[in-house]
């Protein structure tokens, strides 16, 4: 989807474990000009590791996809190719990070991809008020029972403050009535974490200034491609790809176009592609993952 090729120039905006942009780079080399991002130190640190430093120019920043259009300036780059974002938690962050993202580990409840921000998950769960807890939870993990997980964090955090993320799966799981926490597939603090970890890095927000600026910095013919697994945001990508390839706003009863707005991209993925099954069997990670892609005209 990218139509990657030597020569070209390519951002990928969440480096991770560099995956992606392992394989990036060696498709655009020779003379190919690469730069990735990340907010997570830990990414920029295994990016400095892995990725290629001859036959092409390797540009490694540290921040959000969202400031994209500064960091491209910045090093004096107008246009590009192609960008790649592929949101979401790496497998470093859930498994080894230390930070709390996980339900099955018990670490400081901490869920900032960048430690460099200021509030922490432990500092959310401790200050908002018991209806925007709700309301987090609801929003963002569309948990049927936030009301009443709230209410329990609210009366527990009075008696001692919630730190880790072991202690808030235990208090999650108490507060969901047992019946219902049976009749589920997943842990009942599942999507309680996921929507903290959306709030503390405020994941809806970011994508939204990310995708504001990003046809921009594109070339004719050059490729946006988002990887989601959250509903939420596959939702936002959705909507704003239709926005730019449908933009007129003409009453379907009018026989032509009189508002005049112009579409700016071709959609690649007029349907979502999800993995086959072929590919969720070897790795079960992208199992809820979405791609879209457009093109620019
Ligand atoms: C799913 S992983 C990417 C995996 C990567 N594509 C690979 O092949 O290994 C998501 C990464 O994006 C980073 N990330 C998420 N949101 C970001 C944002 N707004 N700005 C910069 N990095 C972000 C996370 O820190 C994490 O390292």
């Amino acid at each position: 989807m990218l139509a990657c090729q030597p020569g070209k120039t390519i951002v990928d905006g969440t480096l991770g474990g560099c995956g992606h942009a392992g394989r990036i780079c060696e498709q655009i080399a020779p003379d190919g000009v690469f730069v990735g991002v990340d907010q997570d130190w830990d990414a920029i640190e295994q990016a400095r590791r892995v990725l290629p430093v001859d036959r092409l120019q390797v540009h490694i920043v540290h921040g959000n996809f969202a400031e994209l259009p500064a960091f491209l300036s910045q090093l004096g780059i107008a246009a590009v190719d192609g960008i790649l974002i592929d949101i979401g938690l790496s497998q470093h962050q859930l498994e080894a990070s230390g930070r709390g993202f996980s339900f099955q580990r018990d670490e400081p409840l901490d869920m900032r991809m960048n430690v460099d921000a200021d509030l922490t998950a432990s500092d959310l769960v401790a200050t908002l008020s018991e209806r925007e807890l709700a309301r987090i939870f609801s929003r963002y993990g569309e948990e049927r029972w936030s009301a009443r997980i709230a209410r329990h964090l609210a009366a527990e955090r009075r008696k001692t403050p919630i730190a880790t993320s072991g202690q808030l799966a235990r208090l999650v799981a108490a507060a969901v009535p047992a019946a219902a926490a049976r009749a589920q597939k997943i842990h009942p603090a599942t999507r309680v974490f996921m929507a903290l970890r959306i709030a503390v890095n405020r994941e809806l927000e970011v994508l939204e200034r990310f995708l504001d600026g990003a046809v921009d910095l594109l070339r004719p013919a050059g490729r946006l491609c988002v990887l989601a697994f959250h509903s939420l945001e596959d939702r936002i990508v959705k909507h704003r790809f239709r926005e730019w390839a449908h933009p007129c706003q003409c009453p379907p009863s009018f026989p032509r176009c009189v508002c005049g707005r112009q579409a700016t991209v071709r959609l690649l993925t007029p349907k979502v592609m999800r993995p086959s099954d072929a590919e969720t069997r070897s790795n079960p990670m992208a199992r809820s993952t979405r791609l879209r892609a457009v093109e620019k005209l």
